[in-house]
Parts: C-alpha cells; sequence; structure tokens
C-alpha cells in the first residue's frame, strides 16, 4: 500500500455500510470499506489512520452474529464503532449488550458530553438518527458515557486513553442534524488526519493509466445515458478514442426524447471521438414484461432481456480485449461484500456479461462516490445536463408503472413525466427571476433576486418523477364519465439516497402540473401527491 493517509470502514451488514465511507471522503480523507471477515495483517499492510466499525442488523452477543478478533483493539489504531459496531466493541471488551427495555427508532433528542473529544464542538442537545432493538446495559472496564437519550443510558461510550469510541446513534445518516461533525472530530481530533486526498488529479491520472493498459486494444462499453456510463465512456475516449465502442440499448423504458438525447451526445454529431450503436430494442422488452405484475421479477426480466440484447451487438462486434463498466464504489460494497439485507435487487449491480468474449473488464470509477463522479464529469466538459441529471433507474420505467407494463402505459407515464420535468425547470426559472418566492437550498435566507442567477430553490427535489399508479377511478371530463388512471408525482429530498423526505412542491407548480397532466395526456383523469419519506417507503415505487 502507499502511504496515502485512510480510514477503514468494517462492514457488519448494516444499510449504511457505504455512507460511513463517503463521510470519511467528505473529510478529504480516503476511506474504504472491508468485510469483516478482514484478517489482522491486512489491516496492518494498509495502515489505516482509523477503523470505523459499521452497524448491522444482529444481536452483538449471538454466536452466529459478524464479529472480529479482539486483536484489533490491541493494534494502537483509534477505533469508532456504530450502532451494531459499538455494542460489538462493548461485547467484545467485557461490556453487557441485552435488549433493550425500549427500542428506539427515528429522529431522537441526544444530550452529549462536551468534553469528549468527539463532541467537542457538538451542541449538548442534539438530534440523531436511531434505530436499535438492543442496547449497551453496561459499558466495559475503562470506558465512560458521553452521552444519552431519556430510554438510552448509553448513547455514546469512549475510552480516551485507548482511542476507542462508540456511538449507538447513525452520525452517517443526514437525519443526525450534527452527525458529519462527529465523524470530522473522529477523523480530525483522534485520528489526527490531515484531509490531502483530492479529487482534481483523478481525471488525468486515470486517462494515463488507461492509455497504458489498453495500449493498441479494443474496448467494448454498455452505455446508458446515465451519468456513471457517460463519465466511464468520455474516459476512455479520452484514453483511445476510436479502439472504444459504446452499445446503448434503447429499452423502450427510457424517459421521453432520452434516447435520442445520448445519442446527440454520443452519436456521430456528437463532440467524441467513438463508435456509437444505438439498439432500438423496445418490441423485445415489451413482449417479455406483458402480463408481468410482480416488481422483482419484471426487475430480472429487464435485466435479462438487456444482456441478451448486448450479448447479440457483442458477437457483431467480435472479439474485444476489455468490457468497460461504470460500476462506481457503492456497487462494489453492495455486490462485493453483500450481507446486508436485499430491498430491491438493482440489476446493473453486479450482473457480469459472461458470455461475451473479452480478457478483462475495465472498472475506471470503481472507487469513486457519486457525487465525485459528477466531479470528475465537470472537469472533462461533460454537458451539465448530463452530469447533473438525477439518477434514474436500470430498469427505467419499468418500475415506476405499478403492475404490468404496456406500450400504452409506457407511454402515458413518459408524457406525465415529462410535463412534470418541464413544469419544474420553468418554476426554477421563474424563481430565479424573482417571481416566486422561495429560500435558497442550503441557506436559511430568503433568497434576493441577486442572489438567484445560478442558484437553486430550496423546494427543488433531488429526484422527482411521475409513476403509474394501477389505480384506474371515475372522473368527469366535459358532460362524460371518465375510468382512467391515477398519476402519482414523487420528489424527494436527499443527499445520500438511503434516507430521503419528501418535499414540499409549492402549490402553484402541483397545481399547474396537475392541470396540464389531466388535460394532455390521455388516459389520466387524477394526479396524486406522493407524501411518504423513505424510509418506511422507497424512493421508486417498486
Ligand atoms: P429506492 O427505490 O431503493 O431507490 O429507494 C434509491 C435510489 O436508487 C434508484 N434505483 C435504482 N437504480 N437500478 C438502478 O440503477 C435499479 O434497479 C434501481 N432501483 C432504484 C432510485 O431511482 C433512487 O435514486
Amino acid at each position: 500500500m502507499d502511504n496515502q493517509e485512510r480510514i477503514i470502514v468494517i462492514d457488519f451488514g448494516g444499510q449504511y455500510n457505504q455512507l460511513i465511507a463517503r463521510r470519511v471522503r467528505e473529510c478529504s480523507v480516503y476511506s474504504e470499506v472491508y468485510p469483516h471477515t478482514i484478517s489482522m495483517d491486512e489491516i496492518l499492510s494498509i495502515n489505516p489512520a482509523g477503523i470505523i466499525f459499521t452497524g448491522g442488523p444482529n444481536s452483538a452477543y449471538l454466536p452466529e452474529s459478524p464479529s472480529i478478533s479482539r486483536d484489533i483493539f490491541e493494534l494502537g489504531i483509534p477505533i469508532l464503532g456504530i450502532c451494531y459496531g459499538a455494542q460489538l466493541m462493548a461485547h467484545l471488551l467485557g461490556g453487557i449488550v441485552d435488549t433493550a427495555p425500549t427500542s428506539e427508532y427515528g429522529r431522537t433528542e441526544v444530550k452529549v458530553e462536551r468534553s469528549s473529544k468527539l463532541f467537542s464542538n457538538v451542541g449538548p442537545e442534539t438530534i440523531a438518527w436511531m434505530s436499535h432493538t438492543d442496547y449497551i446495559a453496561q459499558t466495559p472496564e475503562g470506558f465512560r458515557i458521553t452521552a444519552t437519550t431519556p430510554v438510552c443510558p448509553v448513547a455514546a461510550m469512549e475510552d480516551e486513553n485507548r482511542k476507542f469510541y462508540a456511538t449507538q446513534f447513525h452520525p452517517e445518516v443526514n437525519h443526525s442534524v450534527e452527525g458529519q461533525k462527529v465523524i470530522e472530530n473522529f477523523v480530525y481530533n483522534v485520528c489526527g488526519c490531515k484531509g490531502e486526498w483530492k479529487m482534481s488529479s483523478f481525471a488525468e491520472d486515470t486517462i494515463a493509466q488507461m492509455k497504458e493498459k489498453i495500449g493498441d486494444g479494443k474496448v467494448l462499453c454498455a452505455l446508458s445515458g446515465g451519468v456513471d456510463s457517460s463519465v466511464a465512456a468520455v474516459l476512455l475516449s479520452k484514453a483511445i478514442g476510436k479502439q472504444l465502442t459504446c452499445v446503448f440499448v434503447d429499452h423502450g423504458l427510457l424517459r421521453k426524447n432520452e434516447g435520442d438525447e445520448v445519442e446527440a451526445v454520443f452519436g456521430p454529431e456528437g463532440p467524441y471521438d467513438l463508435n456509437f450503436i444505438r439498439v432500438n430494442a423496445a418490441p423485445r422488452f415489451y413482449d417479455k414484461l406483458a402480463g408481468v405484475k410482480e416488481p422483482e421479477q419484471k426487475r430480472k426480466i429487464i435485466g435479462e432481456e438487456f444482456i441478451r440484447v448486448f450479448e447479440e451487438e457483442a458477437k457483431k462486434i467480435g472479439a474485444v480485449d476489455y468490457l468497460v463498466q461504470g460500476t462506481i464504489y457503492p456497487d462494489v460494497i453492495e455486490s462485493g461484500l453483500g450481507k446486508s439485507a436485499t430491498i430491491k435487487s438493482h440489476h446493473n449491480v453486479g450482473g457480469l456479461p459472461d458470455y461475451v468474449d473479452f480478457k478483462e473488464i475495465v472498472e475506471p470509477l470503481r472507487l469513486l462516490f457519486k457525487d465525485e463522479v459528477r466531479a470528475v464529469g465537470r472537469e472533462l466538459g461533460i454537458p451539465e445536463y448530463l452530469v447533473s441529471r438525477q439518477p434514474f433507474p436500470g430498469p427505467g420505467l419499468g418500475i415506476r408503472i405499478i403492475g404490468d407494463v404496456t406500450e400504452e402505459k409506457v407511454k402515458i407515464v413518459q408524457d406525465a413525466d415529462f410535463i412534470y420535468r418541464e413544469e419544474i425547470s420553468k418554476a426554477v426559472e421563474k424563481w430565479r427571476a424573482g417571481e416566486m418566492d422561495g429560500r435558497l437550498k442550503g441557506s436559511l435566507l430568503e433568497a434576493d433576486a441577486d442572489n438567484r442567477k445560478d442558484a437553486y430553490p430550496e423546494w427543488l427535489p433531488d429526484q422527482y418523477f411521475a409513476a403509474l399508479t394501477n389505480m384506474q377511478s371515475v372522473g368527469v371530463m366535459g358532460d362524460g364519465r371518465t375510468y382512467d388512471f391515477a398519476i402519482a408525482l414523487r420528489a424527494v429530498g436527499t443527499s445520500d439516497f438511503m434516507t430521503a423526505d419528501a418535499i414540499h412542491l409549492p402549490w402553484e407548480v402541483l397545481d399547474i402540473v396537475t392541470n396540464r397532466i389531466v388535460n394532455e395526456v390521455k388516459g389520466v383523469n387524477r394526479v396524486m401527491y406522493d407524501c411518504t419519506s423513505k424510509p418506511p417507503g422507497t424512493i421508486e415505487m417498486e
């Protein structure tokens, strides 16, 4: 290993494992996630400045639960345990972990001890995210309690001498209001990191590495038009030009006009020097999906059909040396460590096309999180509308149509979604022109007109889309009765997509969107607004 400063995250099966690494990277310290089976020798060879134990769904005191050698506490490396990680630390060091008399779930007020290095700049009472049914009933010897809640006697504990820290709450999620401060305090105050990790030279270094690795080899890339595969394709095209062929499968489940937009950027009329193949495969996907209602089955069908189409194109191209994948770090963690509970199977994760004749996979973005990928995209000069594109799921509109998918339903959801996006863009422009009230995103102040030119209003969601509910209801149009579908509008604010809140879009925007959808989209007579946060809802409806 090089001597780059790093903090490692040891995964015990929690939902938020990768978020922790991301939060550390936000402190400009490189961080990676490892499974809990990592050996002590491996840890020593990595030489981390600190170690973080993640949460997890198990009980630390059960013999079959994920654990780690007690030797980890002899390495002299600072450790922060979070949730299950905190309980495991307590259990392994001789404390008592038990079922809590009262479980805690959700936003909770926590009283913290500000003499702790972990909480020195945190308010004495702070809101943090709790999610546990076990608790630390007794701290191990040498530890003091540094935070409590009304029902949790050990919301945090520490042994400052040995540099062991633990929080029952999750500092890594946005719901913990001062969570990032806690992470920073661990990284800088406890581990003594300097924070020198930077993204700026990533693109340049990667292009040079790819050039050297690939030489005059042939490379194939499955391009979806999403941020990850677009950035990967541009990196490769800058490294090896026409030795790269991109195959774009239009599965007929894209947003309105999206296929043409992708072609305009990557096709022969676009600015990049690469071979581009667009496959219009919509009928095949609609055939396979006919009558299928179950969400996981729909995902599997779309994923498999995608692979079949790609396979056929690859056969036409013949043997290639490398296959490019736009895999990013969250995909690596999710598919590589595999211990977290499956909520949804994201079809573009870990699905290696083993039928294509190639020597090796190249994954230039493998170590980056989404916002880091966007930063590289901007450095490469990729158009902003592509770089800042909201996330769009691999199975596309297939999972935004509840129940079975038909060409007609795809058209309905495309048209409704287009209107929704168009009206939000118009509203942002209106807000920028000072014609709508609203705070500046990320600020507590009302925005004056001068401050709005390149800014965004607070109500702009991080992800928003229309979905087609499978519900038909009665309406009246003109003098006639209608019996048509209801469209659901979703708008969420999130920075990590693991948790999300429903956004309060201005009523005037919803009003226009609703009117336009019921008037312009045939087959729709009702529009509903989804007010559910995640959890308990998910962002997509399937
Ligand atoms: P959920 O619905 O799980 O979504 O709350 C979280 C984020 O992931 C996106 N998503 C997917 N992305 N393939 C993808 O590439 C998928 O199958 C998939 N399902 C959900 C979703 O749009 C949101 O940003």
